[in-house]
């Protein structure tokens, strides 16, 4: 069963056409990369997916079901959105907001069990947070914010996670071991993953497949066939260079063999 399949997909918002006949069949265990200009509707298809905006048209199925009904029983999903709104003066410890995750498995009106803490913990460890845990959230820098986010996400222990724009505000070192971590679950759980990003070179390196997206898919398959300049200029409107890294290529196949 695939963990996610899309047929002729399209979404209207506010009068306006977003998304235009969009088809995507992921198998389980898969990681997809999403690029595209600002607008393009990222954050639209992701939120289709997870079942907070529902199609004009077309079909959506997340292990053959449909997304409302994952949404009402929840357990597949951790999300990441582009933005977490978390006011700043609002009394909670980073440990809190991770726990925040776990809400589908802890269930409603009941504590969180020894388990529970054990597995917000981890998250913050895999994302270097651990020492700031009992820390008030709206102390952290942005970056360590959006650190906490991810451990959020992970603290679901998702089936499939969605991440949109994970590694806005992380630093350039801090970005590459965020994608080795991702690499490193997707391996070891067995993870599908879903990630829209600004950063082609990067992603490029790590996802198995990519979407390149502006209202349509200019392109969908293998990460290295998408680094072409028509497929970039045809998806940003404008004359785009590609600069390749002479070790690029080199890491990919390493990954992809890893
Ligand atoms: N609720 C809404 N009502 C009306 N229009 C919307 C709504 N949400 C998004 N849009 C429009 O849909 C288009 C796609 O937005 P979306 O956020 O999906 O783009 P994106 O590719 O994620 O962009 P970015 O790279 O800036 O994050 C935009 O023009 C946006 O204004
Ligand atoms: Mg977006």
């Amino acid at each position: 069963m695939k963990a996610i399949e899309i047929n002729n997909l399209s979404v209207a918002l506010s009068g306006r056409d977003i998304l235009k006949d969009i088809s995507l069949s992921m198998d389980e265990g898969k990681f997809l990369g999403i690029v595209g200009p600002n607008g393009g509707g990222k954050t639209t298809l992701l939120r289709v997916i997870l079942g907070l905006i529902k199609p004009s048209s077309g079909e959506v199925s997340i292990f053959g079901k449909p997304p409302e009904d994952i949404l009402r029983t929840g357990g597949i999903f951790g999300y990441l959105p582009q933005t977490l709104k978390i006011e700043p003066n609002f009394p909670v410890r980073v440990i809190d907001v991770v726990m925040m995750g776990r809400y589908g498995k802890v269930g409603m009106l009941r504590w969180p069990r020894g388990k529970d803490i054990e597995k917000t913990v981890e998250c913050l460890s895999m994302m270097g947070m651990a020492d700031l845990k009992d820390v008030p959230y709206g102390q952290l820098s942005g970056g360590q914010q959006q650190r906490v986010s991810i451990a959020r996400a992970l603290a679901a222990e998702p089936r499939i996670l969605i991440l949109d724009e994970p590694s806005t505000g992380i630093d350039v070192v801090g970005q590459e071991d965020f994608y080795h971590l991702l690499k490193g679950l997707q391996k070891r759980f067995n993870l599908t993953v879903l990630m829209a990003s600004h950063d082609i070179g990067a992603i490029t390196t790590y996802v198995d497949e990519i979407a390149c997206l502006n209202h349509t898919f200019h392109y969908h398959g293998n990460p290295l066939g998408a680094l072409n300049e028509g497929v970039l200029t045809g998806l940003y409107g404008k004359n785009v260079d590609v600069l390749m890294h002479t070790d690029m290529c080199d890491k990919c196949e390493r990954l992809r063999r890893e």
